[in-house]
């Protein structure tokens, strides 16, 4: 089975052509990080534009890359949401009209869905898991039972951790997109026990997770030490605010796992893996402290490769491919969701 995958949710226009076998034939990424660089965050309608202005050319190409054409397909799955509206009809849009043309099955996969099935794609992981999935939108912990099956543990009560390290990139000057800036500050800091930061929710009962008041700390400690030097924060205060912010993050999640893996293994007492998704996974800092807590925990610890975790269309096609071979599709009427709960 081939099918081709169209991710158009955010700021990465992308499209891959993956098969049933876990072959990722192409895999091509178009970062819109230029566009949207000089507003400090992504502009909803310029995104749209992009998408609309290069999907075209990168379905080209993911198929050039793997060697086959239109009629080589078995479907057609585009992200149908949650994400910037005017995104996702531009890709729903383009995998409806190349299915209508070809005669194609459509699936429209649940973006979420395509963070939550990746390590399926990349290592052997059986169901139930319990799935740590952490992105720009979204902190949850989610016991996956099945395609389609998802059981919530626990979720943010206020910001999302992509977000949160989003918004700490802002604070201390790092720029945009936060994630990657705030760990390679944190990788040059000299002293990166000189801050202590508050550890909210640790050590309280539930799975749920909380960064307002993490990120409200950063804010304070960014104006008292500005204040103290009169001058700013200095490179190695950012550096070292940095790495306590990414420390203290992994430590709230190292945490809250620890829970809901002792809620995990009493409802199934066979076991199953710890996996992280989405594009906060990418982190090194998080993937070690996940590994050690799995280890000590005696599960096997799952995290997709760097690329796989951040946004990308290998990771829609192999859930479509999920979905089309338990016998779903979607029909050309089907309207795309801003807003779609897994
Ligand atoms: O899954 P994703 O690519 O897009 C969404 O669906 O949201 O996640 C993007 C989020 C951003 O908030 C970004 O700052 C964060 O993932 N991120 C990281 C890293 N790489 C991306 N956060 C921490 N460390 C990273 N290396
Ligand atoms: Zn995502």
């Amino acid at each position: 089975m081939i099918v081709l995958g169209i991710e158009t949710s955010c700021d990465e226009t992308a499209a891959a052509v993956v098969t049933d076998a876990r072959e990722i034939r192409a895999d091509v990424v178009l970062s819109q990080l230029d566009d949207h660089t000089p507003y400090g965050g992504v502009v909803p309608e310029i995104a749209a534009r992009a998408h609309l202005e290069h999907l075209d050319g990168l379905v080209r190409r993911a198929m050039a890359e793997a060697g086959v054409g239109f009629g080589d397909l078995d479907a057609i799955a585009a992200t149908g949401g949650p994400g910037l509206i005017g995104g996702v009809i531009v890709g729903v849009m383009t995998a409806k009209a190349i299915a209508a043309a070809r005669n194609l099955p459509f699936v429209a996969v649940n973006h979420l869905e395509g963070h939550a099935l990746t390590a399926r794609l990349t290592h052997d992981v059986a169901f139930p898991y319990l799935l740590l999935l952490v992105s720009g939108g979204h902190c949850q912990l989610l016991v996956v039972e099945g395609v389609g099956r998802y059981r919530r543990l626990g979720t943010t009560i206020d910001d999302a951790v992509g977000e949160a390290f989003d918004k700490t990139a802002k604070l201390l000057g790092l720029g945009y997109p936060g994630g990657p800036l705030v760990e390679q500050a944190a990788a040059r800091a000299r002293n990166p026990g000189r801050f202590a930061l508050p550890r909210p929710l640790v050590g309280r009962p539930g799975c749920d997770f909380s960064f307002s008041g993490l990120k409200t700390a950063v804010r304070r400690h960014v104006e008292e030490v500005g204040a103290l030097s009169g001058a700013g924060l200095s490179d190695a205060d950012r550096d070292d605010l940095a790495a306590a912010f990414q420390a203290t993050v992994a430590e709230v999640m190292a945490d809250r796992c620890a829970r809901a893996i002792a809620r995990f293994k009493q409802d199934h007492p066979q076991g199953g893996a710890l996996v992280v998704a989405g594009g906060v996974a990418a982190n090194k800092t998080l993937r070690a402290r996940l590994q050690t807590l799995a280890d000590r925990e005696a599960m096997p610890f799952v995290a997709p490769p760097l690329r796989l975790c951040t946004d990308n269309a290998a990771m829609i096609a192999w859930a479509g491919i999920e979905r089309f071979r338990l016998g779903e599709q979607d029909p050309l009427s089907f309207a795309p969701r801003p807003r779609w709960p897994l």
